[in-house]
């Protein structure tokens, strides 16, 4: 039996996991944006150990998260899942920083500095990252502001701003596996009503990477659906492309990534 935490476990590939580590006998905690969405999760996956609630375009709420999962104890792995894509600027109040952006790079960041390691840390990325700028310029989009903020392009360079994260992460946390997952281009609130992919490939990996199935001394890998490793753009690779990032996050919230 695992321990296992899931952030955005309401819907999509993060619930369909909760499910699935559920039947198999493991402690899952599952985490949804509101009180609402909770029980929304706790009804489709009754068996969970509980749900905690934060909303992770907010600095105060996701270092709340941090501390209600500490509180509970070690994990054996967390899944830093949530994300999304379409949508307008949505200006998040304590930084200014777009809402999508905050939630697919910055709150994974804060989580990666507060949360007690866990054996696995897995993030979860996209293929999309392949269409990202590689220049990791104006990543909280402070000098581009709300007028040239375009949703798509966007999405793309923050699945490589958490690649970059997670593969700084992975040089810095000894004795935890830390990857990357693109979990397959899905029809779901993220992946939008044409996407060919199948969700169980992308859960299939989801739960192996959870329940350790895996060489854990393989840290800094990306893996793709089906339980395979995938091939990341060379750019995610680049150590001072991660340290760039990292120092941009490091500005904004004032939480150090230590070794
Ligand atoms: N689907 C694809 O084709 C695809 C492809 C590549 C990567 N991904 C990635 O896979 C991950 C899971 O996405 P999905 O496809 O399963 O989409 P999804 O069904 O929309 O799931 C995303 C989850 O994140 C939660 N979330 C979003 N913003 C949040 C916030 N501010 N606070 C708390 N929770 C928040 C959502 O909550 P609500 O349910 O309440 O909205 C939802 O439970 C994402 O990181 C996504 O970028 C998806």
């Amino acid at each position: 039996m695992v321990r296992v935490f899931i952030t955005g476990s309401a819907d999509g590939f993060g619930l369909e996991a909760a499910r699935q580590l559920v039947e198999h006998g493991h402690s899952v905690y599952l985490h949804a944006r509101n009180q609402s969405r909770a029980a929304d999760a706790k009804a489709a996956c009754p068996g969970a150990a509980g749900v905690l609630v934060a909303n992770l375009a907010s600095m105060k709420e996701t270092r709340e998260l941090a501390d209600q999962v500490n509180a509970i104890g070690n994990f054996d792995a967390i899944i830093l899942n949530a994300g999304m894509l379409y949508g307008p600027f949505r200006k998040t109040p304590d930084t200014g920083i777009p809402a999508m952006v905050f939630v697919n790079v910055l709150a994974p960041y804060i989580l990666a500095c507060l949360l007690h390691r866990p054996k696995r840390l897995i993030f979860i990325a996209s293929q999309l990252h392949q269409q990202a700028d590689t220049s990791a310029d104006d990543i909280f989009w402070f000098e581009r502001g709300e007028n040239g903020f375009q949703d798509f392009p966007a999405y793309c360079d923050s699945k490589l701003h958490v690649m970059l994260v997670a593969n700084a992460v992975a040089r810095r946390f000894q004795g935890t596996s830390v990857v990357s997952v693109h979990p397959g281009w899905v029809a779901t609130k993220v992946g939008g009503a044409d996407a060919p992919d199948k969700l169980e490939d992308g859960v299939e990996t989801y739960v192996m990477l959870a329940e350790g199935e895996y060489d854990q001394n393989l840290t800094g890998k990306y893996f793709v659906p089906k339980k395979q490793i995938g091939t990341p753009l060379p750019a995610s690779n680049d150590i001072s492309l991660q340290e760039k990032v990292v120092k941009a996050c490091e500005d904004v919230t004032g939480l150090k990534l230590s070794d």
